[in-house]
């Protein structure tokens, strides 16, 4: 399945926002670093992050899409960083990453890794640089660091190479590992978008709903992608779950309750986002993209 056509234009404009942050940014690094970090966040990946950010915003009733970049610019910040590290040698130890060799590979591993340091960093900077009331840059500064931290994202992958070692071959363990190390950060941006649109305490809560499903519905299908799609498509390499034995939807449960368990999520984030309010269908078109797409 294609993207829709709004997510296609929301990603070129964030596209802009990050090279243009970038520039402003530039001052006082290193070249090499300053490099590795536009290298790794311009490559083009398909921002369903900060869309999702800008999309809950929308239904939630905002109006200036402008004034929401610095945190959908900083989300995909700490989603790059969480890719170049999930790439290293001594994690998925990956080659190719949105179609280009991975950081660690086009530089080297010691600058991939401070590159991705100083990508995590930048996020928080430029939620605090924002021009939103101070009550409001401390909460998504808040958000943030729990759904990127050790009980959110950090501690996913945790549980993801420790799950290598051990055979999980159920779904609750499957689910505990996907809601930390993909549910997380989706789910912040969904609750960041509304958040930034002043929405009630209700509507923050379908948002945070609509994020989990769409966080687990998000990992599932990475794992089905990953045998069903060709590295050409996905522009990483395909197999390697299999390859590298990860406790996956996949290997757990094999290709059809996967599949079945992905249409079980995305009824529930098309519930959850016709509750929210999803008066252009935008967060329902979302959720099918996301079920439905090809890398
Ligand atoms: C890949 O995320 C990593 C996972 C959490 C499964 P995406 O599929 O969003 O990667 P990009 O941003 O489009 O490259
Ligand atoms: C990674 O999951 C999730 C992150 C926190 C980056 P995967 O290891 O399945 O992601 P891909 O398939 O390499 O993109
Ligand atoms: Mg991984
Ligand atoms: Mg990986
Ligand atoms: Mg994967």
């Amino acid at each position: 399945m294609n993207a829709p056509t709004f997510l296609r234009q929301h990603a070129r404009q964030v596209h802009a926002s990050l090279e243009r942050m970038l520039n402003e940014h530039r001052s006082g690094m290193p070249d090499r670093l300053w490099e590795a970090m536009r290298y790794s966040l311009l490559a083009g990946g398909k921002r369903i992050r900060p869309v999702l950010l800008m999309e809950t915003y929308r239904a939630c009733g905002g109006r200036s899409l402008s004034s929401i970049m610095p945190a959908a610019v900083g989300l995909e910040c700490v989603h790059t960083y969480s890719l170049i590290q999930d790439d290293l040698p001594c994690m998925d130890d990956d080659s190719l990453r949105r179609g280009q060799p991975t950081c660690h590979c086009q530089y080297d591993e010691a600058t991939a890794l401070l590159a991705s340091d100083a990508l995590l960093t930048l996020a928080f900077q430029l939620l605090a640089e924002s021009e939103w009331p101070a009550d409001v840059r401390v909460e998504l500064c808040r958000r943030l660091a729990m759904a990127s931290g050790g009980a959110g994202m950090v501690g996913g992958q945790m549980l993801d190479i420790e799950a290598d070692r051990h055979s999980i071959n159920n779904e609750l363990e499957i689910e505990r590992i996907h809601v930390q190390k993909t549910g997380a950060l989706i789910c912040y941006a969904c609750e960041a978008g509304a958040l930034l649109a002043s929405a009630g305490e209700e509507q923050v809560r379908h948002a945070a709903r609509f994020g989990r499903a769409l966080g687990l519905l998000f990992q599932v299908t990475d794992d089905i992608l990953d045998v069903t799609a060709s590295t050409e498509t996905l522009g990483k390499s395909a197999g390697k779950d299999q390859h590298q034995q990860k406790a996956t939807y996949v290997s757990a449960l094999g290709l059809p309750r996967a599949k079945e368990l992905a249409d079980e999520w995305l009824a529930i984030a098309l519930e959850a986002a016709c509750q929210l309010g999803d008066k252009d269908g935008h967060l329902a078109s979302l959720a099918q993209y996301v079920r439905n797409r090809d890398r």
